[in-house]
């Protein structure tokens, strides 16, 4: 037993600096935060039960990650220490039992409690207010000088307002805001630079070159949470006190840190701040509580390398490890072959994932997934599964890069893949079941042609039977069709009927939307609507007069004119007007529309309407030639105003843009449409 303790002990140690070089040295870990945990908890556990194993060397006794030589020495005069973890409420518990006991203090103590922001620690000297010297934490002993970096970095004040002690040391986390983050991946993965994993990463990366401009050029932001030397002057005694005075002196601090009482206040903060963990701005992995006394804290000390007054309450892994079963190739609705990896089905953020989607070939390649893989799936928020990325010291052999099929998985059609284009598709079209079916699924959809009833479940059922080959073939369809179906009562069978027919009067910019051209979204197919006016202008029009409309380029332009100018496309079209499916024409505006018309009017709507939801009215204004516009602006004409308006109607007050309230809208439809009428 013993013996195996100890191999384990070693084997664990060895994985943990190992680890900890690629995290902290090369800013580019190969495995989740939470497997790293287990480890040192699996380790910690064993030094436990056998203390003598337990050397000063150990991964449990000092704080990881080795300076690197090419930056300066900084040696730090208070060691920079890191924090214990607590998984659970009864970790949280004990952590608060401690502290009373070793305080020998009842009744409820107060607890500064703040967001454990995932970035890297650095430590900040400012001498005589004045921004003198800034670290990384290093090993905790010593740190690379990142003063230059660190200078760069939004926010940071090259000096401080009002009276600071003369020489204050402040400690905080530099971290990669969201938003920077993704569009710093987007600009890179355009320019085929490198992409980060994670914020952490990136802002680890972004601060730690020696280049600072680089560092100037990257969405960096710091929050200060405490202190290291002071002299020449003094700072409040409480936690919550000091970061107020770290803010006026002009520190930027965490808006989201509190004061809280008990233990029931630290578990209430950390489940509020859990529900607005995916909604937060910058990505955090839980949250920290501080005893507020900074007597208290004093009092109470260290052991090995973290306060006995602070703890790390972290929240449940947002990445797991799981291993790559096979990949498959889906078709979508325009063809495109979407590879999808089944996995392992594994456990992250709450739920079960055993699928996730590889976007397209490219992807698979860049990030070399292969079959038989140990890859990190990531599931932050509400966010779709992803794989950030592959472990590749858990490859096994024999496997091979993943190839594009030749052929369509579905109807065996050839596979093109053009040039400079990511996405690779079938060329079969309609004679693809696995198009078929998307395609009428997007027809029958809420936003296009809206046909209640018409599921994913009934449109494979009807694909199958090859009783819908296109999507006209929905209005022939028959009651008795319908009811021998799978699942399907008279009763609904009716329903669905009646949907259909229901569906047949519809508006232009739906019909254009629903036929499913290639990037022809709802904006896309309401501006053509608004500028051809008719469908049958469009099917006469040349790509170089679609593409006079404003905001359609050439490729969109060109996926136009091809789908007018196909003739099974044209024959869809025919047969549904021979099978009653209508909608009015869009009055396009001209240049002698007059004021008092809604041609080429922009028109915004907000709030809740009585007699007809938005996307009626909407429909309505552009059926009578009007702009509608998400945004009000300076430019909108007037705004139609609902119950419980939100900004918008504040922002039109503001600008002074007429503002209609639904009668007063109803009673401006009702006059228009008459005099379309006469
Ligand atoms: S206090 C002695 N507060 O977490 C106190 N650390 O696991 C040491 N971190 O090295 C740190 N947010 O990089 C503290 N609000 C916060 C934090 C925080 C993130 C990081 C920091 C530290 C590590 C410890």
């Amino acid at each position: 037993m013993r013996r195996d303790a100890e191999a384990r002990v070693a084997e664990l140690r060895a994985q943990i600096t190992h680890h900890d070089e690629r995290y902290y040295v090369h800013d580019d870990p190969e495995i989740p935060d939470a497997e790293y945990d287990k480890l040192m908890l699996e380790l910690r556990a064993l030094e436990t039960e056998y203390p003598d194993l337990i050397t000063s060397e150990s991964p449990t006794q000092h704080v990881s990650g080795a300076p690197n030589d090419a930056f300066g020495e900084v040696i730090h005069k208070v060691p920079m220490l890191s924090l214990d973890n607590a998984f659970s409420e009864e970790d949280v518990r004990g952590f608060e039992r401690r502290i009373h006991e070793r305080l020998s203090v009842e009744g409820e103590l107060a607890y500064w409690a703040e967001p454990k922001l995932d970035g890297l620690a650095v430590t900040v000297i400012y001498r005589d207010g004045k921004l003198a010297q800034a670290a990384t934490r290093g090993d905790g002993a010593k740190g690379e000088d990142v003063t230059a970096n660190v200078q760069k970095v939004h926010g940071v004040p090259p000096k401080l307002r009002g009276k600071a002690p003369e020489v204050l040391e402040v400690r905080g986390e530099v971290f990669m805001p969201l938003k920077g983050f993704e569009r710093m991946n987007r600009i890179a993965r355009e320019k085929g630079e490198k992409v980060f994993v994670n914020p952490r990463n990136a802002a680890a990366g972004s601060l730690r070159v020696l280049d600072a401009s680089i560092t100037a050029r990257r969405p960096l932001q710091l929050f200060f949470y405490g202190l290291g030397v002071v002299a020449g002057g003094v700072v409040p005694e409480r936690q919550s006190a000091l970061l107020k005075a770290l803010e006026d002196w002009g520190l930027p601090i965490c808006p989201d840190a509190k004061l809280v009482r008990g233990v029931e206040g630290v578990l209430a903060y950390y489940r509020d701040m859990g529900a607005r963990r995916s909604s937060l701005p910058y990505q955090i992995d839980g949250v920290v509580y501080k005893l507020d006394s900074r007597a208290d804290q004093e009092r109470l000390g260290f052991v090995s390398r973290a306060p006995r007054w602070a703890i790390a309450h972290k929240f449940p892994a947002e990445e797991a490890l799981t291993v790559v079963k096979g990949i498959e190739f889906q078709v979508g609705r325009t063809g495109a072959l979407t590879p999808v990896a089944r996995l392992e089905p594994v456990f992250v953020s709450g739920v079960t994932v055993s699928n996730v989607t590889l976007h397209n070939i490219g992807e698979v390649h860049r990030k070399d997934v292969r079959v038989g893989d140990t890859v990190v799936v990531r599931r932050a928020g509400d966010v779709i599964p992803e794989i950030p990325s592959v472990v590749l010291e858990r490859r096994p052999e024999g496997t091979h890069e993943v190839e594009l099929p030749a052929r369509c998985p579905v109807c065996g059609s050839e596979v093109l893949q053009v040039e400079g284009e990511a996405v690779a598709r079938c060329t079969g079209g309609f004679t693809c079941r696995a198009q078929r079916q998307e395609a009428i699924g997007h027809f029958a959809g809420r936003r296009a042609m809206d046909i209640e009833g018409l599921g994913d479940k009934l449109i494979e059922q009807l694909v199958e039977r090859d009783l819908v080959k296109s999507p006209a073939d929905i209005y022939s369809l028959t009651l008795v069709q319908l009811c021998g179906l799978e699942r399907m009562a008279e009763k609904s069978a009716a329903n669905l009927m009646q949907a259909i027919e229901k569906s047949k009067s519809t508006t232009l910019p739906r019909l254009l939307f629903a036929l499913g051209i290639r990037e022809v979204g709802e904006a896309t197919a309401l501006a053509l609507a608004q500028n051809f006016g008719s469908l049958d202008a469009l099917l006469d029009a040349t790509v170089e007069r679609i593409q006079q409309v404003p905001d359609i380029g050439p490729i969109v332009a060109a996926h136009v004119a091809a789908f007018v100018a196909s003739p099974e496309h044209r024959a869809v079209i025919k047969r549904l007007r021979e099978q009653g499916v209508t909608w009015p024409d869009v009055v396009v505006p001209t240049a002698a529309s007059g004021d008092d018309n809604l041609l080429g009017q922009t028109v915004v709507v907000t709030g809740t309407l009585e007699s007809m939801t938005r996307e009626e009215a909407q429909e309505a204004l552009v059926a009578l030639g009007a702009k509608v516009s998400k945004s009000v602006s300076k430019k909108t004409s007037f705004v139609v105003v609902g119950a419980e308006p939100g900004s918008k109607a504040q922002k039109a007050e503001e600008l002074g843009v007429r503002m209609l309230d639904e009668k007063e809208f109803v009673a401006l439809l009702g006059k228009k449409r008459n005099a379309g009428a006469q």
